[in-house]
């Protein structure tokens, strides 16, 4: 399996990465210092988990030279005005240590005013490009390498790249597990040149123990000889996207570096098992946000 994709930008970025999400303070530079230590050289994270700062002390007490990682961070949504990225973009470099970030996404396809809780910029919302050209002065200014997207479907993706785009997304960060493989938005990512991230690909805290007791993966499991965690996070690479799996546990983070190609006729019975059930978003904000419409929609 890959160890890496090649993005546009002709960065290499590595395929199974640390996720940061729900890692709490105390806990988070544990798991990255265990993560640096059993290989793994890609720590995926944002401003929203509150936690970069104590990413960043890890990081430095490793010991790596800043070009031995791969550090993503991600705009979150009351700072999507042009007049407010660069300084957002300086707090998670301030928090994380850094000068740069190989990977900058828009964490979500919302914007929200600064002011008031979780009030809708509409125009922003509707329109991301000005947004979007901020952040491709990042990377002429030298503090971003790559940028891209996250929780975009496929029709946000074409109303963002309408534009006369300088640097185009270079990933798109998603929900993507059994319960949501999304194998419409796959097969359009890569006609279109674009990288998938899973994020919660064990089904995140609240839905993992499910995920690892699903039959066909136990069975998948016990075949080869490897552990149930193993078989979602390798199908996750063999599909052809980056995975970020979170954990907090060192012997876990440990396993979940190991990936095993899956002989085909296993995997395609792993995707059709997961394409067999109704999608089932483990991750929506849109009700708690009070968005009054679901972002995912397709029809936005
Ligand atoms: P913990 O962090 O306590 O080790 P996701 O990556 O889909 O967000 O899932 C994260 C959840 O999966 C966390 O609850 C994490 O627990 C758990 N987890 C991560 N890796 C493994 C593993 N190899 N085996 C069992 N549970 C795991």
């Amino acid at each position: 399996l890959p160890s890496h994709y090649t993005l546009p930008s002709g960065d290499r970025i590595p395929s199974v990465a640390l996720g940061c999400w729900k890692a709490s303070p105390g806990e988070v530079g544990l798991a990255v210092s265990a993560a640096l230590k059993a290989g793994y050289r890609h720590i995926d994270g944002a401003y929203v988990y509150g936690n970069e700062e104590e990413v960043g002390k890890a990081i430095r007490k490793s010991g790596f030279r800043r070009e031995e990682l791969w550090l993503t961070s991600k705009l979150t949504n009351i700072f999507h005005a042009p007049e407010d990225v660069e300084a957002a973009l300086d707090y998670s470099l301030g928090k994380l240590g850094t000068d740069y970030l190989d990977l900058y996404l828009i964490h979500w396809p919302i914007a929200f005013k600064k002011e008031g809780e979780n009030v809708l910029d509409i125009e922003l919302t509707a329109n991301p490009y000005p947004t979007w050209k901020k952040l491709e002065e990042m990377v002429d200014k030298g503090k971003v390498r790559n940028i891209g997207i996250s929780n975009f479907n496929i029709a946000r993706i074409q109303n963002l790249t309408a534009n006369p785009l300088k640097y185009q997304p270079a990933v798109n960060q998603v929900e993507l597990s059994f319960w949501n493989p999304q194998p419409e938005l796959l097969k359009w990512a890569k006609e279109h040149n674009l990288l998938l991230e899973a994020y919660s690909p064990l089904g995140s805290n609240n839905q993992v123990k499910e995920t690892l007791s699903v039959p066909e993966v136990k069975t998948l499991a016990k075949e080869l000889g490897i552990t149930p965690a193993q078989v979602v996070i390798s199908w996750a690479v063999q599909r052809g996207t980056v995975v970020l799996p979170k954990s907090v546990t060192p012997s876990r983070i440990q396993e979940n570096l190991q990936v095993f190609k899956l002989p085909q006729g296993a995997f395609d019975k792993l995707e059709a098992a997961a394409a067999a059930h109704p999608p089932k978003r483990v991750v929506n904000p849109s009700e708690r946000w009070e968005l009054g419409f679901d972002l995912f929609d397709n029809d936005w």
